[in-house]
């Protein structure tokens, strides 16, 4: 897929705000830092599209970008970033779960993993939680270019044989760096097959 054009539209600080649109939505969720922002300007090529900070928790809201004037990219606030109030982290995981569970035009959501970690208990109770409610998602790692090819190789595989355990089926899953673009042509392909799976259809 080539993208021609990547627009931010706007940013909601709840989910029954989002705008009613009814394009396919993919949305990219993930532990503050992980680099959902910066996929995304990977992605796009568009290094400002998205805000990205070294400071965990920048994204509050959800932001709404139009590609190609035919389907959304959406950046969602991390989960579990534990230094922010009890109160902020209620209306936070309520912002996340509302979306996730009422937005029609979800066609995927990118649950990002940091590659150098193992597996980790939020993500995997995040997981189960999407898996439980029948929620379409897909596994994106990132930050590869942080370690070597071979640690790539075991990450990953140590985290889908974790997830098997207690699913017989796994989701498809990326492997990508924003500082390589690695990834970006899997990633696009795959968004591009499910729209066009989508077109054909019928109503
Ligand atoms: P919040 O919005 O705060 O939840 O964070 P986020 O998930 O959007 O992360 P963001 O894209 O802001 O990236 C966090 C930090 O990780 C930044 O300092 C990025 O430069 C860095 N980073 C993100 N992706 C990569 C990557 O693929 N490789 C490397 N080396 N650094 C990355
Ligand atoms: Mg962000």
């Amino acid at each position: 897929m080539i993208i021609k054009t990547a627009k931010f539209v706007c940013s909601s600080p709840r989910a029954d705000m989002c705008p009613k649109t009814t394009e396919p939505e993919y949305a990219f969720i993930g532990r503050s830092n992980v680099g959902k922002s910066s996929l995304i300007n990977m992605l796009t090529r568009h290094n400002k599209l998205a805000m990205t900070s070294s400071t965990p928790g920048k994204t509050m809201l959800v932001n709404h970008f139009i590609i190609n004037d035919e389907w959304y990219i959406v950046d969602l606030p991390g989960y579990g970033f534990a230094q922010r109030g009890k109160r902020e982290m209620d209306k936070l995981k309520n912002l996340i779960e509302h979306y996730v569970l009422e937005r029609e035009q979800l066609t995927c959501l990118f649950v990002l993993i940091d590659i150098r970690h193992e597996p980790q208990k939020k993500d995997l109770e995040f997981i189960n939680f999407l898996g439980e409610n029948g929620v379409p998602f897909a596994l994106v790692f990132t930050k590869a270019d942080k370690i070597g090819k071979q640690k790539v190789n075991a990450q990953v595989n140590a985290y889908l044989k974790q997830l098997k355990d207690q699913w017989e089926e796994l989701p498809p899953h990326f492997i990508t760096s924003a500082e390589t673009g690695l990834g970006r042509d899997d990633i696009l392909n795959y968004i591009e097959s499910v729209n066009k799976s989508l077109e054909e259809q019928p109503e």
